[in-house]
């Protein structure tokens, strides 16, 4: 709540009964700045039941329990936080959390896909640390991701659902090549543009995959983050993922080359000269996916970072790679490593060349899976 407060969004909050027990209605109302709304019984002659909904551009429910999706599911109207999702005709996010087991139960299941088949966007729970001593999906995720999410959903209020039903793949962040336990050859990637991309995909309705090398980043909200840290290990984990996926962006940066032996100890300082690092050449997951295509009609889309003759060298890659598109980034002069702006130029197969202009990682990645929904098969 505070985050959108924070940004200038104005909020009215409706707890549940049962969330009152956790957090008191004085401090939804000093925090938003509203009364907290509860009963529907309440100032009748507002209709509130009715108003909050039809007002809202937005509904949040954060965190969404078990039996908050079993009721809105069946459409129940028994207070006033079910009476607004029936009257909601903007987008809803749900952000489920609860124990695994009622996560995992085919009720849930069966409710969450109900929600999703009407539009809703349902995030998946984030997997970790429950209120108990036990750990499994059932988290809710931070914060910060549910508001990403939600920006945008407001941001494009008629956002496409068009990758409802589908899995896409991301990789994201840079891999570690170890030279011995501590000490590696790894690049300056941080995942943040592999990260926007799984939020895009997200909130466009997708089952999501990332795939993460070496990534600090809080794990995208309703993604599942396998995480990774060599060029070897992220092969074997797109393999398993791409075989039941609809499209796989590969944003990661790969390293090209790894060393021949890594050492089991650490690497001592001698006054003799240091032997020079023998290196072996990495696997291409890229070009390998593209090649194999374990899956038919699957999208594969790569991303290459080039210093000069962008296009010509965009074109020469997208075809060795084989993939269906390439996102060809200009770097240099501090640009796409670690910051918050990309620019990008996608070109496809077929010839097409699209320039997304300087811009947010967000705009970019919805670029992409503008391009990349325009090519699964129906
Ligand atoms: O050849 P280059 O490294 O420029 O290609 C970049 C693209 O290929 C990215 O999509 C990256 O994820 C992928 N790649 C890969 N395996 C490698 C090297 C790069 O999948 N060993």
């Amino acid at each position: 709540m505070r985050l959108f407060t924070e940004s200038g969004y104005d909020v009215r909050v409706v707890p549940t009964a049962s969330a009152l027990r956790f957090v008191g209605a004085p401090t939804w109302a000093a925090l938003s700045g509203h009364p907290a709304q509860t009963d529907v019984w309440a100032d009748v002659h507002e209709v509130p039941h009715v108003r909050l909904g039809q007002s809202a551009d937005l509904v949040v429910v954060a965190p969404a329990t078990a039996d908050l999706l079993a009721r809105a599911a069946t459409g129940r109207a028994d207070d006033l936080l079910t009476a607004t999702l029936l009257t909601a005709r903007c987008p809803v996010l749900y952000a489920p959390a609860m124990h695994t087991e009622m996560w995992e139960h085919p009720a849930t299941q069966a409710n969450v896909a109900t929600l999703r088949a009407r539009g809703a966007v349902v995030l998946d729970p984030a997997v970790g640390r429950l209120t108990g001593a036990d750990s499994g999906p059932g988290r809710l995720p931070e914060p910060s991701e549910i508001f990403a999410i939600a920006a945008t959903l407001l941001d494009r209020a008629a956002l496409p659902q068009d990758l409802a039903g589908r899995h896409v793949v991301v990789t994201a962040g840079g891999t570690r090549e170890p030279l011995d336990p501590v000490r590696f050859l790894g690049n300056r990637s941080s995942g943040r543009q592999g990260y926007a991309l799984a939020r895009a995909a997200v909130a466009r309705g997708a089952e999501v995959t990332v795939i993460a090398a070496n990534v600090a980043l809080p794990d995208p909200a309703g993604a599942k983050v396998v995480r990774v840290g060599t060029a070897l290990e992220m092969r074997d984990a797109v393999r398993e993922a791409a075989a039941t996926a609809d499209a796989v962006v590969m944003v990661a940066a790969v390293a090209d080359f790894r060393p021949a032996t890594a050492s089991a100890t650490k690497i001592k300082k001698t006054s003799a000269d240091p032997d020079p690092v023998e290196l072996v050449r990495n696997p291409d997951i890229l070009a390998e996916l593209a090649h194999d295509r374990p899956r038919p009609g699957q999208v594969v889309v790569g991303f290459a970072a080039e210093t000069d003759d962008v296009l010509a060298n965009g074109r020469a890659k997208l075809a060795a790679k084989g993939a269906d598109l390439l996102v060809v980034n200009e770097v240099g002069e501090a640009r796409a490593f670690g910051t918050t702006d990309n620019a990008a130029t996608l070109l496809g197969t077929d010839g097409s060349v699209l320039d997304v202009p300087l811009g947010s990682k967000d705009r970019l990645a919805d670029a992409i899976w503008d391009a990349v929904a325009a090519r699964l098969p129906g």
